[in-house]
C-alpha cells in the first residue's frame, strides 16, 4: 500500500496590513468590538495587479523549496480556492505556468473555507492509487476582492493569503485519513450570491459580496467541526492526548477554542493564527500549519488533527503525521 507523506510547506502574505484601526476609519466598527468577538487584529491585502495564482505561487515556491522537490517533478497541482484569478482557465493552470512546467495535471477544487481539506483528500487518493508520485496542493485566496467593504458583518472577518504543501507516495503512513463533508441546504448562510450562470438575472446583479448569517455559522462550524475532529480520532484509534497539534481552519478564535474544548485538545497544543491574517478561507490552514512548522513548533513525527469548515456548507478534516 502506497501512501502520502507531506515533505513541505509553504505560505505567502500580501505585503499590506489592513489593521482593526485603520479598518476602523472606514466602516462602523472598532478594534475593541473585532478582537473581542473574533481575535482578529489584522488582514493582509492583495496590491493592485497581484491575483490568486500570484499568492499561490509564492507559497508554492517555498514549499517545493522545504520539500526539496523541483516544480519539472509534480506529477499533479491541485488548487484550492473560490476566489480564481478568471473563470478559466483553473487557477492551479495559471500556476503551472507561473512555475515554469508543462503536462501534469492541473486543476482546482471549490469548497470554499474547507477547500484545503478537499484538496488534500483528492490528492491524497491520486498517492494511493498509484497514479502520480508528488503532488502540490494549495489553498489561496484574494478574499478582498469578494467583500461589500462597507459590510461591518463581513468585511471585518476576512482577508488573503496563501499556503501550500508538497505530498510525495511512499511506505509510511504520513496521511493517514481524510475525510470530506457537505449539506447543501444552507447555502444561503454564506455565500456570495451572483456567478457566472446567476449574474445574468436582474434580481442578483447587485449581490457580487459575500453574505453571512453569522450567528447560525458560528454554531454549525463549531458543532460539525467537533464531531468530525472526534470522528477521525476515532476511526484513527486515537485519542486528544495523541494528537501534538490541532491546526484548525482560522475564522474566528472563539470558534478555535470551542472547537478543542469539545475534542479534547488543550489550547496550548491548538495552532492559531487569525490575528494575524483573518479568515483567509482555503488557505487558512496550510497557512497555520507552515507558520507553526517553521516556527519549530511542528515537529517531524507530530501528529496533527486538521479541520475546517465553510460555505455550501462543507467541512473536512485530516489526521497526519508530519
Ligand atoms: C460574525 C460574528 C463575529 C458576529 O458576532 P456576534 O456576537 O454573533 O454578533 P451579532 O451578529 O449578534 O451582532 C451583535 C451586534 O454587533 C453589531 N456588529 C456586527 N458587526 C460589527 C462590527 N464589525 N463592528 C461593530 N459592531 C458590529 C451588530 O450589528 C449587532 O448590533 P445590534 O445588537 O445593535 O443589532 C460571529 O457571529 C461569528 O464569528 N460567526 C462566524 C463567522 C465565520 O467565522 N464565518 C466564516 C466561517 S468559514
Amino acid at each position: 500500500m502506497k501512501f502520502s507523506r507531506i515533505v513541505g510547506t509553504g505560505s505567502y502574505l500580501p505585503e499590506k496590513v489592513l489593521s482593526n484601526e485603520e479598518l476602523s476609519k472606514s466602516v462602523d466598527t472598532s478594534d475593541e468590538w473585532i478582537r473581542e468577538r473574533t481575535g482578529i487584529r489584522q488582514r493582509h491585502i492583495v496590491a493592485d495587479g497581484q491575483y490568486t495564482s500570484d499568492l499561490a505561487l509564492n507559497a508554492s515556491l517555498q514549499a517545493l523549496d522545504a520539500a526539496g522537490i523541483h516544480a519539472d517533478d509534480l506529477d499533479l497541482i491541485v488548487l484550492a480556492t473560490s476566489t480564481p484569478d478568471v473563470v478559466f482557465p483553473s487557477t492551479a493552470s495559471i500556476l503551472q505556468e507561473k512555475l515554469n512546467v508543462r503536462g501534469c495535471g492541473a486543476f482546482d477544487v471549490q469548497a470554499v473555507c474547507a477547500g484545503f481539506a478537499y484538496a488534500l483528500s483528492v490528492a491524497d487518493q491520486f498517492i494511493k492509487a498509484g497514479t502520480c508520485q508528488n503532488v502540490l496542493v494549495i489553498g489561496a485566496e484574494t478574499f478582498s476582492r469578494i467583500l461589500d467593504w462597507t459590510d461591518r458583518t463581513t468585511c471585518v472577518l476576512f482577508g488573503d493569503g496563501a499556503g501550500a504543501v508538497v505530498l510525495t507516495g511512499g511506505d509510511k503512513a504520513g496521511l493517514h485519513s481524510t475525510h470530506i463533508h457537505a449539506d447543501g441546504r444552507f447555502q444561503d448562510l454564506l455565500h456570495v450570491p451572483t456567478g457566472v450562470s446567476k449574474q445574468y438575472n436582474e434580481m442578483f446583479k447587485a449581490q457580487t459580496a459575500v453574505q453571512m448569517n453569522g450567528q447560525k455559522v458560528f454554531k454549525w462550524a463549531v458543532r460539525e467541526m467537533s464531531a468530525l475532529a472526534i470522528k477521525t480520532l476515532e476511526e484513527n484509534g486515537l485519542n486528544a492526548d495523541d494528537v501534538d497539534w490541532m491546526v484548525p481552519h482560522q475564522a474566528n478564535f472563539r470558534i478555535i477554542e470551542a472547537v478543542a474544548s469539545k475534542v479534547g485538545v488543550p489550547m496550548e497544543r491548538v495552532v492559531v493564527t487569525v490575528q494575524d491574517h483573518g479568515n483567509t478561507s482555503a488557505a487558512s490552514v496550510p497557512l497555520a500549519l507552515d507558520t507553526a512548522v517553521r516556527d519549530g513548533r511542528v515537529q517531524p513525527g507530530d501528529k496533527i488533527l486538521l479541520e475546517a469548515f465553510g460555505g455550501g456548507f462543507t467541512w473536512g478534516s485530516a489526521l497526519i503525521t508530519m
